[in-house]
């Protein structure tokens, strides 16, 4: 599948904010997530392209990192922290809860929902903690985590917001963040668009549109650190 002109457009955009356009390699990754809604053979062939970097190269980075999905997620992807924390405060109950509620076992999705193990995403101090399409939970109970599926279920959001999240299904936190992000917990790049979240941050995909100042840094196109 080629990239429409508009897609092509964007990619080089973001490559002329970087002074080699390898550095944006992880960026134009998920931009050809986002393009077929999972990150193909011939989405990396694309990025190697106009990136200058060999298809091997682009497949390494590609395979490093756990949030470039070669797999359909479904629209939300919900993601259960299962390390040390969370696992002591019950996060295989969350686990079973989530999996119970949405029909389907972690490490599968259907067109809607997709299930996953996550290790550590941060929020230890508000285990068990979970994340649905990387917008933070915390203090998740299993009926909590039910109540959760169900409500994407039904209905369907078109934004995942971390602070809509905690309000209606979270408990305790870790912490009130000390960095407020009125758009949600994601930065200023397109964020995951492939699981259908962060609809605000989308327009910074548009060509010759910057990153607004005094934003939080993203690790890479995806995710703030
Ligand atoms: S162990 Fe679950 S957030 Fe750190």
């Amino acid at each position: 599948m080629s990239w429409p002109a508009e897609t092509i457009a964007r990619a080089n955009d973001i490559i002329a904010r970087y002074p080699e356009k390898r550095s944006a390699v992880m960026p134009l990754l998920y931009i050809a997530m986002r393009e077929e809604g999972r990150l193909t053979d011939e989405g990396m062939r694309h990025v190697a392209e106009l990136t200058g970097l060999t298809p091997a190269q682009v497949q390494s980075v590609a395979s490093f990192y756990v949030m470039y999905k070669t797999e359909s997620q479904g629209k939300y992807l919900v993601s259960v922290c299962s390390s040390i924390s969370c696992f002591l405060l019950g996060a295989d109950e969350v686990l079973h809860a989530v999996e119970e509620a949405a029909g389907i076992p972690a490490g599968e999705a259907d067109d809607e929902i997709g299930v996953e193990h996550a290790e550590c995403i941060g929020a230890c101090g508000g285990a068990p903690a979970c994340l649905v399409n990387y917008e933070l939970v915390e203090g998740v109970t299993p009926a909590k985590a039910k109540e959760m599926i169900e409500w994407l279920r039904n209905a369907k959001p078109e934004v995942i917001n971390a602070d809509e999240l905690q309000t209606l299904f979270g408990g305790r936190r870790s912490f009130d963040w000390a960095i407020k992000e009125d758009n949600g917990a994601i930065g200023p790049y397109p964020a995951f668009p492939p699981f259908g979240t962060a609809a605000h941050n989308t327009p910074a995909l548009e060509p010759g549109r910057l990153a607004p100042s005094g934003s939080r840094p993203a690790t890479s196109e995806g995710g703030a650190s």
